[in-house]
Order: C-alpha cells, then structure tokens, then sequence
C-alpha cells in the first residue's frame, strides 16, 4: 500500500510516496481504508523535524498525520463494536503512536478506541477535519470554565481550532469576540461572535476580557487584552508570564472518545461547521503542505485517495 514517509526532516518535498506492506491488525487494533486525511500545523512542524516540547517520536523514518475518516477493513483481536465495512472517523493521537504510524497512508492502522461512527449523511473529508481541532477547542473552553453571558476574545477565530471554539462557545451562551485571518471576516461573524476584528488588529486596543482563547497561538502580545485576573487557554507553550493574577493554561490534546461522538454528532447535524479548502491526493502530499503553508487558504486542505 501506498503511504507518504518523511525520511529526512525539511521541506514539503521530503514528503515521499512510497510502497509498504499492508498493516496488519493486531490486538485492539483495526485497519482503515484512508478516504480523508486531514493536514494539521502539527503535522507541518513534524514534518520540519519540529516535535511538541517534552514529547519524542521513533525515527525518521515517520508518517504523519492525526486525523481521518475512512473505512474499516480489517479488525484484530479483542475489538469490540467495530466491523469490516464500518465507516469510522478518529484521530491518531501522534505521539502516543510514536509517529511509526500516521494517517497518510492507504490503509491506516488505529486503534479502535481512538474511532469513532461515521454518521451516514456525513462526509468523510469533513469529518476528518473535527478530530483533533474539535476536541481541542472542547477542551480549551473546558479549562476556561467560563459562566454563560462571559466575554471571550478568541484569536485565530478562522482557523479550525478557533472556529469550533467560538461556535461551542456561542452555545454556551458566551458572548465571543473573533480575531480573524487574512479576508476572512465573514466564516467569523456567520458563526455567531459578536464582534470580528481583522487579523493584524493591535491586540492593546481592544478592550480587556476575562476569558482569552488563544488559537493562533500569538503568545505575549494577547496580554494586553486580558483583565487582571483573567484566564488565557492557549494552543502551545506559553513562557512569558502575563502577572496581574493572570492564570494561563496550555493545551494539551487528549483522546476522548465519548467527546468525539458528542462533536461529530453536532457536526453531522448542522448545529457544528467545518471548512474544507481543498482536497488533494495523497500522492501529491507535498502540494497539500504547501498550500497549507500558505495565508489565505479558509478552511482545512484534506488529503484524499489518488
Ligand atoms: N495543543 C494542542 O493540543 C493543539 C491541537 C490542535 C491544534 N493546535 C495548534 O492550534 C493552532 C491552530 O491550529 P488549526 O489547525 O486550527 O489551524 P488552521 O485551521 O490551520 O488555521 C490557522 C489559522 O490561523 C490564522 N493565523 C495564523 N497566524 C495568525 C496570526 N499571526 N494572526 C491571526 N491569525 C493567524 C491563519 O490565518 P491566515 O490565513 O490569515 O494565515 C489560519 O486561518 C496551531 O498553532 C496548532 O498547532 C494545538
């Protein structure tokens, strides 16, 4: 089977299709037929050789990717729930596999309790976006542990992390502030914020929140925006210290099956929304990469079969 390995750390071009042996399940473990891979920034920083901070991974060689949506194929022992057919979607949590294995790939090994049901009016190249930015935005907002009618500016409101975060938020009853990205004001105001502001406004001028989620992440510069004793969620290490009885969190994500249901459920029912950009085929890997690399691109580019 066909599956992209990254051999030496670099630019998209390291990205190589080459031929593996198939996968073979083995206990608590199921074979998927990849029909969407989605790429994230942590796969183009892996790919860079760039591994989140107190993590390792084996190799190179590795192959990348956490999310995807796809079909079963083959089950291992002591599996129970899921069956050759099934359409399943879930998230590789990446560095728990080590990188040895990724979503890149023909056919995916996974674990079963890291999947999922593929509700059957929803696409796979969709659901392979809500994995692992869906679950984070979830337990973002959890560590925030905001009261309904709170006010929160999210930061990077467009990208997928932000825009599932504003919109469980909204839910909520969180009155949201959306950063946007470059032209994209309008997928912000349509999820339900109250306020848009474009991508490079001067975080100093905005007012001050109690609650900041940021998804970029921009790090010190959203200091100025947080009221003393405010609560910042961000999306990687954050070293400055904000004082003013300022709490950060960093967030880290964590697999959860039972939340993972709960979102692609909201998804598959309208009451989520998700934006694919692109779809490319695997074997043009590089090409995803650099269109994710790219400003601009509103919404996920999704690897698909070809
Ligand atoms: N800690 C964790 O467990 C975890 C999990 C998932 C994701 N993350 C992190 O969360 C972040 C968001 O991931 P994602 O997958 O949601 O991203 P994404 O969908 O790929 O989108 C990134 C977005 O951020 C915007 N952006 C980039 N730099 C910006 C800046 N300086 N100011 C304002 N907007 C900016 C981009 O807008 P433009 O088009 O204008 O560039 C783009 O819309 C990434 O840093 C990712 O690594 C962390």
């Amino acid at each position: 089977m066909k599956t992209v390995v990254v051999t030496t750390a670099g630019g998209p071009d390291v990205l190589e299709l080459v031929d593996r042996p198939d996968p073979v399940p083995g206990s608590g473990e199921v074979v998927v037929r990849m029909a969407a891979a989605n790429v994230n920034p942590t796969d183009l920083a892996a790919r860079q050789g760039m591994v989140a901070r107190g993590l390792t991974i084996d190799g190179p060689p590795y192959v990348l990717g956490w999310d995807l949506a796809g079909e079963v194929v083959g089950v291992g022992g002591g599996v129970d729930g899921l069956d050759v057919g099934d359409r399943v979607v879930g998230m590789i949590p990446w560095y728990a596999a080590g990188g040895r294995y990724g979503a890149y790939a023909e056919l995916v090994l996974v674990q079963a309790d890291w999947l999922v049901d593929l509700p059957s009016g929803l696409d796979p190249v969709a659901a392979a976006t809500i994995p692992l930015n869906a679950l984070t935005a979830q337990q973002a907002l959890d560590k925030l542990e905001m009261p309904a009618g709170a006010s929160l500016l999210v930061t990077g409101a467009c990208s997928a992390v932000g825009s599932f975060a504003v919109q469980l938020a909204v839910a909520h009853g969180v009155r949201v502030t959306g950063i946007a990205g470059t032209d994209d004001e309008e997928w912000v105001a349509s999820l339900g914020v109250e306020r848009v502001l474009p991508r490079d406004t001067d975080l100093a001028g905005v007012g001050t929140f109690k609650f900041v989620l940021d998804a970029v992440p921009l790090g010190a510069p959203v200091f100025g925006a947080v009221a003393d004793g405010g609560a910042i969620a961000a999306t990687r290490p954050v070293d400055a210290d904000p004082g003013r009885g300022i709490t950060q969190h960093r967030v880290l994500i964590r697999a959860d099956r039972e939340a993972l249901r709960e979102l692609v459920g909201r998804v598959a029912s309208g009451s989520l929304r998700t934006r694919v950009a692109q779809t490319v085929p695997l074997s043009q890997a590089p090409e995803a990469h650099r269109l994710s690399e790219r400003r601009g691109r509103q919404g996920k580019i999704v690897l698909v079969p070809g």
